[in-house]
């Protein structure tokens, strides 16, 4: 079985349920508060190993409870946890506000995130045994862009969800085969907001595009082909959290299978509709068996 690597964050998500986000300067009264095990990279190492995937997770939690309970969770999942190191001080957390459409607004505290700054030759020989390497950038982008250009150097295909945006080093834009952004982050690099734009300009940097547009689907493009749109099963959402990524990690475990982008997507797709109808981010991933019957 193909392994997937995931170099990424872990977060204690402090989740307030309200009936709307507060603006700014106001004060809301909100109905219920959920600690729950959530990061993106943890998230798509839970996603990926739920949809059957071999998946080793990289990178740190800290000292704190939360640390304890956020490696517990990815351990139950069946995510390898040997690389998942425990730094002095606080782990990751994400204070995260939904509201009663689903959206969310989330703050993330790096935390024990911020600790990972270069790989060691545990975490590169990782990287090169595997066929995936997971990128998100909850991390310090020096250690991202060391991972995209370790897995490059190795021939290992490399996806990368560039979240929370920022502007991408050509050493890692360079590194990367496949970009999976949302809208919003689509059009934060490239200054198009029109999808088709803008994943025609991302592919000026990367070979493979997936922009994710939420309850409408998703539009892949390629370098030489036309962008094609893929729309998302209708579903009710409860919580939209981790939804982008239980759709980074079926993907991942469908390409580790043999199967294509285009081919992928709609299990993909199927995963991440599943997840908005529940609360929560890893706590919401659905297992193989659900995401094949749905
Ligand atoms: O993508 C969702 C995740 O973003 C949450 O679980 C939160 O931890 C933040 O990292």
């Amino acid at each position: 079985m193909t392994v997937i690597a995931v170099l990424g964050s872990t977060n204690m998500d402090v989740v307030a349920y309200v009936a709307r986000a507060p603006g700014r300067g106001e004060t809301v009264t909100g109905r219920e508060l959920r600690t729950v095990p959530g990061g993106k990279g943890a998230n798509q190492a839970v996603a990926a190993a739920r949809a059957g995937g071999e998946v080793v997770m990289i990178g740190a939690v800290g000292t704190d409870e939360y640390g304890s309970r956020l490696r517990t969770n990815l351990e139950h999942a069946g995510v390898d946890t040997d690389l998942l190191h425990t730094a002095a001080g606080p782990s990751g957390t994400a204070h995260i506000v939904v509201d009663d459409e689903g959206s969310n607004a989330i703050v993330v505290i790096p935390g024990a995130n911020g600790t990972v700054t270069a790989l060691g030759p545990g975490e590169k020989a990782a990287i090169a045994a595997a066929g995936l390497l997971l990128l998100q950038l909850e991390l310090p982008m020096t250690v991202v862009t060391e991972g995209a250009m370790t897995a490059k150097a190795r021939g290992v295909r490399t996806i990368l969800t560039p979240s929370p945006v920022q502007p991408l080093p050509a050493g890692l834009a360079d590194s990367v085969d496949l970009l999976i952004p949302n809208e919003h982050e689509a059009a934060e690099l490239t200054g198009h907001t029109d999808p088709r734009a803008a994943a025609l300009s991302l592919l000026r940097q990367v070979p493979e595009v997936v922009i994710t547009l939420g309850s409408r689907g998703c539009l892949y493009a390629a370098r030489g082909g036309e962008p094609v749109f893929f729309p998302a099963p209708e579903v009710t959402a409860v919580d939209t959290t981790g939804a982008g990524d239980t759709f980074v990690g079926t993907l991942a475990v469908a390409l580790g299978e043999g199967r294509s982008v285009p081919e992928a997507v709609g299990w993909a797709s199927s995963a991440a509709a599943l997840c908005v109808q529940r609360p929560g981010a890893s706590t919401s991933m659905p297992y193989r068996s659900e995401i094949d019957a749905s």
